[in-house]
């Protein structure tokens, strides 16, 4: 079988070489799955070029969502051969493959309405933002949520489940079409950050309130500008730092304006309560029949073409989310 494996630490493109692998097979508790499509993530680049938290040995294959069919199950499984699911392979054996085996606890069964790649989109995005808003955030119907980055691939996702949770949403993007995407994906309003800056527009917009909940991708400089329009007893929820800089929060801040700074770390939420993650999938799926989410995808790529298009996802130009696809997708 064909894997994308990284034999080097660098840019996607010097990082990452297609390699003839065996195809595995699964163990106790464990499912091969014919992948169909994977989605990419902004932390895929980061794992390439060494600078994520995990930090896996040389070589190993990227990839942490994919959508695909069992095909072999192991002793003691219960979901049978044939089922469509969407799926979140861990390290060094990610989803960057033609095949991949998981553990039966990462597969979930997705409806025969999503396509394999909504269901590759559908998992690390909205059960991020899902955890985020919800229980981090505490968003309750008629808020006010901001949230950064709005067109990026967690941005979409919180703009779709706050609309869906009640909230008015204001969105920030870097361009206009990206603004428009916001839009189209559901936010009440959106600002191009680079005409226009947000502070002033949010105020404006609350009646001088200021934003109950505010999603935070980027970090830096727009993590600062944020404390300057969270309302009181506003939550100010940290998700990353796409922009590359970590923003220091002067407490006293949070102490005058009664606002809670909350760290999301979705990752070790999903390891420490696994049920949690089971429920929430269920929701997002009724979510999704009901036509309330639906993953925005920028492009399907052939397989063979992912570090262009990691290249093309770090470029900023791109919005929602970008899918590799096999042979047998197309
Ligand atoms: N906490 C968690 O558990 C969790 C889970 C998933 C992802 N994340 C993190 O969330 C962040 C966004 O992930 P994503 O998958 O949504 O990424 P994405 O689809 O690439 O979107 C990132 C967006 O950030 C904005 N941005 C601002 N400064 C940037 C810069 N210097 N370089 C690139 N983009 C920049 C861009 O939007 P504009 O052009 O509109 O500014 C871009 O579209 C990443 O840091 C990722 O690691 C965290």
């Amino acid at each position: 079988m064909k894997s994308w494996q990284v034999v080097t630490l660098g840019e996607p493109d010097e990082a990452l070489r297609l390699t003839d692998m065996q195809k595995p097979e699964p163990g106790e508790g464990e499912v091969l799955i014919r992948v169909k499509a994977a989605a990419l993530n902004f932390f895929d680049i980061l794992q390439c070029k060494g600078e994520y938290q995990e930090k896996p040995e040389l070589p190993f294959t990227p990839g942490a969502e994919i959508a695909g069919e069992i095909t072999v199950v192991g002793s003691g499984v219960t979901l049978q051969p044939g089922t469509r699911v969407l799926a979140t392979p861990s390290l060094p054996a990610g989803g960057f493959s033609e095949w991949i085996i998981v553990k039966e606890s990462e597969a979930f069964p997705i409806p025969e309405e999503m396509s394999y790649e909504e269901a590759a989109a559908f998992f690390i995005t909205y059960q991020t933002a899902y955890f985020a808003l919800n229980r981090s955030g505490r968003l309750k119907k008629g808020e006010v949520l901001l949230v950064h980055a709005g067109s990026g691939g967690v941005g979409s996702a919180a703009i779709q489940l706050g609309k869906a949770a009640g909230a008015k949403v204001i969105a920030t993007a870097g361009s206009d079409e990206k603004a428009e995407v916001c839009r189209q994906l559901g936010a009440d309003l959106a600002i191009n950050y680079r005409t226009e800056g947000f502070i002033p527009v949010v105020k404006e917009w609350t009646n001088g309130k200021g934003a109950d909940v505010i999603f935070d991708p980027v970090g830096g400089e727009t993590f600062d500008q944020s404390r300057r329009c969270v309302a009181f007893e506003g939550r100010l929820l940290v998700i990353g730092f796409a922009g590359g800089e970590i923003a220091q929060a002067p407490t006293n801040h949070a102490l005058v304006k009664n606002y809670s700074i909350v760290g999301i770390h979705y990752g070790l939420f999903r390891k420490l309560y696994p049920k949690e993650t089971v429920k929430a999938h269920e929701k997002l799926v009724a979510l999704f029949k009901e036509g309330a989410i639906r993953p925005l995808l920028y492009s399907r790529n052939t397989f063979d073409r992912l570090p262009e298009a990691l290249q093309e996802l770090g470029s900023r130009k791109t919005y929602g989310k970008l899918v590799l696809i096999t042979e047998e997708t197309m």
